[in-house]
């Protein structure tokens, strides 16, 4: 385990965000239930949620689509209105975070994100409000999402749907924990399929949710911090896996480098970024992922935050969410110039 010399040692944040920190994880110790369900009556009085605004606000408006009338999947969709706005734009498909378990495309939190992303850019942000575990297990989560890959190439439902300036052939997967696991296995899978138009063509993995059985430096040391504790963790992957099914935490979801990986040096896997932070119990899986990536002959870039914990981009008092928007942004920039 290498650490810069320079970085402290203990995780130091403004008190704010230390008590919004404490709360997040006090609620989610209370709705995780010990019989493995999550309280979800509770949660309803606890999260706070936005409608989409047809106004203009920061610079971007929002609407929802209903994908699937039967199982009622929607997705957000968010446009920069600003003047001067480009009439082509490269399209971003968001997975939001929370475990599997928990959160939403109009929790407060992904909205406020999802906004920045759409006017920093600029980009069309389309944000999923996948099906949750453990009331939906393993693949759900993965296939909601790549049904709406499939949506949007769909010519009608695009042109229905989607502002002309949202181009899909430069569609990035962007997600951040569990969205992050779900980014990378949804890009794997476009690699082997045919679209019509659309074309993944960078994957953003915003500290990934990924784990094993084995315990990491990382986990054992950072075992107290907010958010990713071990027990939550495991808490989380037993609520995903299929219950009876006997998987284990080398299942290719779960230890995406481990031994049953997927040899992706086959497969034109995109140009791809994974934001670690130092104060992450998950930090290590998130590393061996990146060294993967590379290994595998792929382009891969790290982008490490000293002294950050799990989540910190939610907080838009900290410098540093302001940081990471730019440097996506610099990474998305960067692949569009490439494929043009
Ligand atoms: C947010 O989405 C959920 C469904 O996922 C819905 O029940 C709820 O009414 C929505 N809330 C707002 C404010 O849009
Ligand atoms: C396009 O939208 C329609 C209506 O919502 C839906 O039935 C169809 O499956 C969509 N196409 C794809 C490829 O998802
Ligand atoms: C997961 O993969 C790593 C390699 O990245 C390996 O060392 C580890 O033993 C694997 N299995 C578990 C269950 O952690
Ligand atoms: C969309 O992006 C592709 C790939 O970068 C580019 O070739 C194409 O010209 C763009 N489409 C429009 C309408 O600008």
């Amino acid at each position: 385990m290498e650490v810069d010399p320079k970085t402290p040692k203990s995780l130091s944040l403004p008190w704010r965000t230390r008590m919004y920190l404490s709360l997040i994880s006090v609620i989610t110790e209370i709705v995780s239930r010990r019989d493995g369900t999550p309280n979800r009556y509770l949660l309803k009085l606890l999260q706070c949620r936005v409608p989409p605004m047809s106004e203009p606000n920061n610079g971007v408006k929002t609407y929802d689509v209903v994908m699937d009338p039967t199982s009622k999947i929607w997705f957000r969709v968010f446009v920069p209105t600003e003047e001067g706005t480009v009439e082509d734009m490269p399209v971003i498909v968001f997975f939001h975070g929370g475990g599997f378990v928990y959160l939403g495309a109009n929790v407060t939190v992904y909205d406020v994100l999802c906004r920045w992303f759409a006017r920093s850019v600029p980009a069309i942000v389309v944000s999923l409000d996948y099906r949750l575990a453990p009331e939906h297990r393993y693949p759900v989560q993965h296939n909601d999402c790549f049904d709406m890959l499939n949506f949007i190439d769909d010519d009608k439902n695009r042109s229905k749907w989607l502002p002309d300036s949202a181009n899909i052939s430069q569609c990035f997967l962007v997600g951040d924990s569990a969205g992050g696991n779900i980014a990378h296995h949804v890009a794997q899978r476009a690699c082997e399929y045919n679209f019509n138009q659309l074309k993944v063509i960078g994957v953003v993995a915003i500290q990934p949710l990924f784990g094993g059985e084995e315990r990491t430096d990382s986990e054992k040391e950072l075992e107290r911090l907010p958010l990713v504790s071990l027990k939550q963790c495991d808490w989380y992957w037993n609520a995903l896996m299929p219950p009876g099914e006997g998987y284990n935490r080398d299942h290719p979801i779960i230890n995406v480098s481990g031994p049953n990986a997927m040899d992706i040096s086959k497969i034109a896997f995109p140009p791809t970024i994974v934001v670690v932070a130092r104060f992450d119990a998950l930090r290590d899986w998130q590393k061996r992922y990146y060294e993967w990536l590379k290994k595998s002959g792929k382009e891969a870039y790290l982008v490490e935050y000293p002294n950050m914990c799990h989540g910190f981009y939610v907080f838009p008092e900290l410098p540093e969410s302001e940081q990471v928007v730019s440097q996506i942004k610099q990474f998305i920039h960067k692949v569009c110039s490439h494929t043009n």
